[in-house]
């Protein structure tokens, strides 16, 4: 498949700006840059991370790590600031304003159609099926890729926020077929650390349309640090980086982003992941027992979706408790919904008391 024919001919055309990191080396007396030549602050971190400096725009260790990590080829990755970067960018190059679109499956994440939108692209929704797990209904997608022949990008989300649903590796290769020839496929993957599913970028040698997104924001306890990577063809990758800002990732990112996905941070993973599992399944245990609870759907990520009697009423009763939980329950097929992240223990301990209390009121 020819990645160039389905994206931006602008894109294709363009020349790209060379950055000085980019057309020369970055050492020996560096006078390219319009850079200040020593930095103004007396802290040994200003100096390590040489901030008086542009950093590199694909810092190489960095890349390596996460290359190795995903365990993919460094040309199949781009680091970016966060997932939403890799949602924007795909949005930026592969849709004409007012010509291209999108395909999401709503509950979904809610920066797909944000991007669309901004980048005036049309949003096509096949919602998922609140019914059945809110499962995404294949067929349905299928006739919505197959009749529209300006789709380009079909976002699909596994484990799904809000619902927390994962999606086949069969029904990922039925959309990657589909989409041969017309769109690209982008697996948001941002919660599969807390799962056992395995990440789709194993296909992306077989499927040159597939797109994996991921992040250091969930699983690596890292969002603060504005760290994520597309996964993709490498044709892929260099139409992104065509787009992408010249120095997307400051030093200081890189520098936490590394240690982010240490030795150290590897071995605590599994700690985080058991105390999110461990969470989950008592906070469930919890919320089923509450009358004022309608529905759960505990899903494979680190957050619970319920139904409950009125939402608002909750999202306030929380938040005058100092607790915030997230209100969806104006979103379509959501009505009554909230969502609420698994934290710590302690923090689920004042929840659940908080609720507690909530239940005896009502
Ligand atoms: C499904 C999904 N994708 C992407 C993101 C954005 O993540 P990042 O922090 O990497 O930009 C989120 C954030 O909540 C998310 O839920």
């Amino acid at each position: 498949m020819d990645i160039n024919s389905i994206a931006r001919p602008e894109i294709v055309a363009m020349k790209p700006y060379q950055s000085a990191r980019n057309s020369a080396a970055a050492d020996g007396i560096l006078l390219n840059a319009n850079e200040a030549p020593f930095s103004l602050v007396d802290d040994p971190d200003w100096q390590r991370l040489c901030l008086n400096r542009y950093p590199s725009p694909q810092p190489v260790l960095l890349r390596s790590r996460l290359a190795e990590i995903y365990a993919v080829d460094e040309s199949n990755l781009l680091l970016t600031r966060g997932s939403d970067e890799g949602i924007d960018l795909l949005t930026r190059v592969f849709c004409r304003p007012y010509k291209d679109a999108i395909i999401e499956c709503t509950p979904c994440f809610g920066m797909y159609r944000i991007a669309a939108t901004i980048q005036a692209a049309q949003v096509i929704d096949v919602p998922r099926q609140a019914k059945n797990g809110f499962q995404i209904d294949f067929l349905k997608l299928q006739r919505a890729i197959e009749a529209q022949p300006y789709v380009r990008l079909v976002f699909l989300t596994s484990p799904n926020n809000p619902s927390g649903d994962l999606i086949s590796r069969v029904q990922l290769e039925a959309v990657l077929k589909v989409c041969e020839g017309k769109a690209l496929v982008v697996m948001d993957e941002a919660y599969i650390e807390f799962c056992t599913a395995t990440s789709a970028s194993e296909l992306i040698n077989q499927w040159p349309q597939l797109v994996v997104l991921r992040t250091l924001s969930k699983a690596w306890a890292a969002a603060g640090v504005r760290c994520g990577a597309v996964i993709a063809d490498a044709a892929v990758i260099e139409l992104l980086q065509r787009v992408i800002a010249p120095y997307p990732l400051a030093a200081t990112t890189v520098d936490a982003a590394l240690l982010a996905i240490s030795g150290d941070a590897i071995s605590r993973q599994q700690q985080f992941m058991e105390m999110v599992r461990q969470g989950k399944t008592a906070m469930v245990e919890f919320l089923s027992k509450q009358e004022w609870v309608r529905e759960i759907w505990q899903g494979e990520a680190n957050f619970i979706l319920l139904r409950v009697a009125d939402a608002v009423d909750v999202v306030n009763w929380c938040a005058d408790n100092g607790i915030q939980i997230r209100d969806f329950s104006s979103q379509p097929q959501l009505e009554g919904c909230v969502r609420l992240t698994i934290g710590s223990t302690d923090e689920l301990h004042a929840l659940r008391l908080a609720l507690q209390a909530y239940g005896e009121r009502a």
